[in-house]
């Protein structure tokens, strides 16, 4: 870990103004490192920032150029970076393929696959120079399985095998790099998806194995693990923090879930 180190250990968070971003820059400070807060809501990145003594900066993973800057920017103005989260995606609602809006399709794929690939090789020019990194990729449980998100799902399994392309292309230039898949996560946006009607709580927690979603701070807990020295000889491998979401799929063919009193 980057605990107690005179010079901290430089951590970049993409995303990171968003629920589980948030919980990521919390956590990855409170171990040490001093973490760059990259988001394309730049206040609150600068606001996140603030609250947990980083650096904000914009980015925007659906460009390019942006990422560049956005790299050139933390290796000049903060130090090296040796520990990347890509947490940032365009997020979607449940719908039928054929109900698919291209224009969204696009822009999915376009931040969610291509951003993430372009954010790993931005970043990844200090690592390789250095011969020394931690990636930890963003996807989620949608990747494992049939789910009515049709652009996003398939994003997500992408992002499973370019980080394992990238694992073992960078391996023996020091670099690591590992997937953490969430399940439904209590983030702010969430809460405010559950509070509109748009999403139904409890209809997920019944397929769950522990009875309850995750929390910010778990997923947390996942990508600061695998970004940190604990995890040194981990790569190419996809941690799910799902609360047990997968495991527990084939029980509604047979009742459901048992609950603790049965
Ligand atoms: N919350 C869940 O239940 C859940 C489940 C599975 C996976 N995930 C994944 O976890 C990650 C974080 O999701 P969250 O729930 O915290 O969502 P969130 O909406 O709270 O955060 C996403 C953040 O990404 C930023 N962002 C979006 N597009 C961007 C772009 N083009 N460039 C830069 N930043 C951009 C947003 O401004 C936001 O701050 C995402 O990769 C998401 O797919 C979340």
């Amino acid at each position: 870990m980057a605990t107690g180190e005179l010079n901290p250990r430089i951590a970049a968070v993409t995303g990171g103004a968003g629920g589980i971003g948030e919980a990521c820059v919390a956590r990855l400070t409170a171990s040490g490192w001093r973490v760059v807060v990259l988001d394309r809501d730049e206040e609150r990145a600068h606001a996140v920032a603030k609250a947990h003594g980083g650096v904000g900066h914009r980015i925007d993973i659906g460009d390019s150029a942006s990422i560049e800057a956005a790299a050139e920017f933390v290796e000049r103005e903060v130090g090296p970076v040796s520990g990347l989260a890509c947490v940032a995606a365009h997020l979607e609602n449940p719908h039928r393929p054929e109900a698919q809006d291209p224009a969204e399709w696009d822009d999915i794929v376009r931040v969610n696959l291509t951003g993430t690939f372009r954010t790993m090789t931005a970043f990844g020019k200090g690592m390789l120079a250095r011969r020394s990194g931690a990636i930890v990729n963003v996807g989620s449980i949608t990747a494992f399985n049939s789910s009515p998100l049709q652009a996003y799902g398939p994003t997500k399994a992408g992002i499973i095998n370019m980080s394992r392309n990238f694992a073992v292309a960078w391996g023996r230039k020091g670099i690591r790099v590992n997937t953490v898949c969430p399940g439904p996560t209590r983030t702010p946006a969430v809460e405010a998806s559950y509070a509109r009607g748009e999403r139904n709580p409890e209809t997920m927690i019944r397929q769950t194995a522990l009875g309850r979603l995750v929390q910010p701070s778990e997923v947390a807990n996942a990508i600061a693990f695998l970004l940190s020295d604990d995890a040194s000889a981990i790569t190419g491998i996809e941690v799910s923090v799902d609360a047990g979401v997968l495991a527990a799929q084939l029980w509604s063919m047979y009742g459901g879930v048992p609950d603790a009193e049965s």
